[in-house]
């Protein structure tokens, strides 16, 4: 029998509640497969600033390293929101993971279920048919530029502190860009064969070259894809204009974490948004959403996009997209049966549909 090492990294808030049914749903599929997962569970976030006062524990990037895949819950929280810009912060952990595995391409499939059609804050009409990907590069872009604080420089401050500045520095190289859109013109080629790249070249340096970059490498390697642009506050609007007609979307690193809550928004819930983040060697999988705070500890959370992660697991490092389909469509189904978690419940819910997180786990469990 086959064993593989999923490195598991539970972090904050709702994370170890939502990780939980990832590994549950992973450990029956597996059962069924004839293949073995051993998790492993790791320290990241503020659970290892409590623990080492490292967000990011060497060992922790060694588990990873040494897994066949990792499996990321969620990090942060307000126990680690301090003022003082020298202290670690949670949001560091995830960040230097995805930079050390060279993850440079995050993919969050943004896919309407017929069942939750009522859940979305749009109409049925405009979200109907619904099925995009986001493509956001992310190991580059402003997250990865110097992050900066400089105090009294001796300028009149108005207010308070006098004359304090605050620089981040947003940067690509041409690799980058060049690399990232070979991402989205090979996901548009298995799709519908759109892709929609978004930037703000009408103010932005990176912007202008991200656009040229993008316009060679289609028409050099991939002429065959359509291929629009968008400036990115027009994107925002449009998603919800017209959310059925983007295939793929690819974006830097910041306009894509913007824009895929906002495409989440659009199936009802951040809690359905999975996402797969990739490079040349391991990779990891993590809901697009965070730690929710405001609902930690509750087992209230929707565990679906923690769920539909490890489906991507199994599609992008496991080379066992037949099993993900088995999961993708025990969801598919669950929702059908009118089970919801709290997040994507409508007035038309009885109550006693209404899950817990670990609940809707089993659910999905018993549909495989
Ligand atoms: P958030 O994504 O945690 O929550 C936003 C809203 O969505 C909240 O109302 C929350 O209750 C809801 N929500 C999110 N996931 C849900 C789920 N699975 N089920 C039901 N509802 C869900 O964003 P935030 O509140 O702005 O940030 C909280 C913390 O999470 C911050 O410290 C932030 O840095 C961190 N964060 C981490 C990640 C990550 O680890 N990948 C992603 C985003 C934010
Ligand atoms: C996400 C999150 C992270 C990001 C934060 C927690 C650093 O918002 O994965 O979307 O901005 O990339
Ligand atoms: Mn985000």
């Amino acid at each position: 029998e086959k064993t593989y090492r999923i490195c598991c990294l539970p972090g904050d808030g709702i994370g170890p509640e939502i990780i939980a049914e990832g590994k549950k749903v992973l450990a029956a599929v597996g059962e069924r497969a004839g293949v073995e997962f051993a998790f492993e569970d790791h320290l990241i976030g503020g659970a290892a600033i409590d623990a080492c006062a490292d967000p990011l524990p060497a060992e922790t990037l060694d588990a990873a390293r040494a897994s066949d895949a990792v499996l990321l819950a969620s990090v942060g929280g307000p126990k680690w929101d301090s003022t003082d810009p020298a202290a670690p912060r949670p949001e560091q952990g995830l960040l230097r993971i995805r930079k050390e595995l060279g993850l440079y391409t995050n993919l969050r499939p943004v896919k309407i279920y017929d069942a939750l059609a009522g859940a979305s804050t749009l109409r049925p009409e405009v979200i109907r048919g619904v099925d995009m990907v986001l493509v956001r590069e992310l190991t580059g872009g402003i997250y990865f530029g110097s992050h900066e604080r400089f105090y009294d420089e001796g300028g009149a401050g108005v207010g308070g502190a006098a004359g304090q500045r605050a620089v981040d520095v947003m940067e690509y190289r041409e690799y980058e860009v060049e690399r990232i859109a070979r991402q989205a013109f090979e996901a548009a080629r298995k799709r519908r064969g759109k892709v929609t790249s978004v930037d703000k070249r009408n103010v932005l340096e990176t912007s202008r070259m991200w656009r040229e970059v993008v316009h060679r490498v289609h028409d050099e390697q991939y002429p065959d894809v359509e291929l629009e642009d968008l400036l990115v506050d027009n994107t925002a609007m449009q998603l919800i204009n017209r959310p059925a007609d983007f295939d793929v979307v690819v974006t830097e690193n910041m306009f894509g974490d913007i824009l895929s809550d906002e495409a989440a928004q659009i199936t009802g819930s951040l809690g359905m948004l999975a996402s797969a983040s990739l490079g040349d060697g391991v990779s990891l999988f993590e809901p697009s959403a965070g730690s929710a705070p405001d609902i930690a500890g509750q087992g209230i959370a929707n565990p679906l996009a923690q769920i539909l992660s490890a489906a991507m697991l199994l599609t992008y490092a496991l080379d066992m997209g037949e099993q993900a389909a088995w999961i993708e469509d025990a969801v598919a189904r669950v929702l059908d049966e009118g089970w919801r978690t709290r997040d994507i419940a409508d007035e038309g819910t009885p109550a006693d549909h209404i899950l817990g997180t670990a609940e809707m786990g089993d659910r999905v469990v018993a549909a495989l």
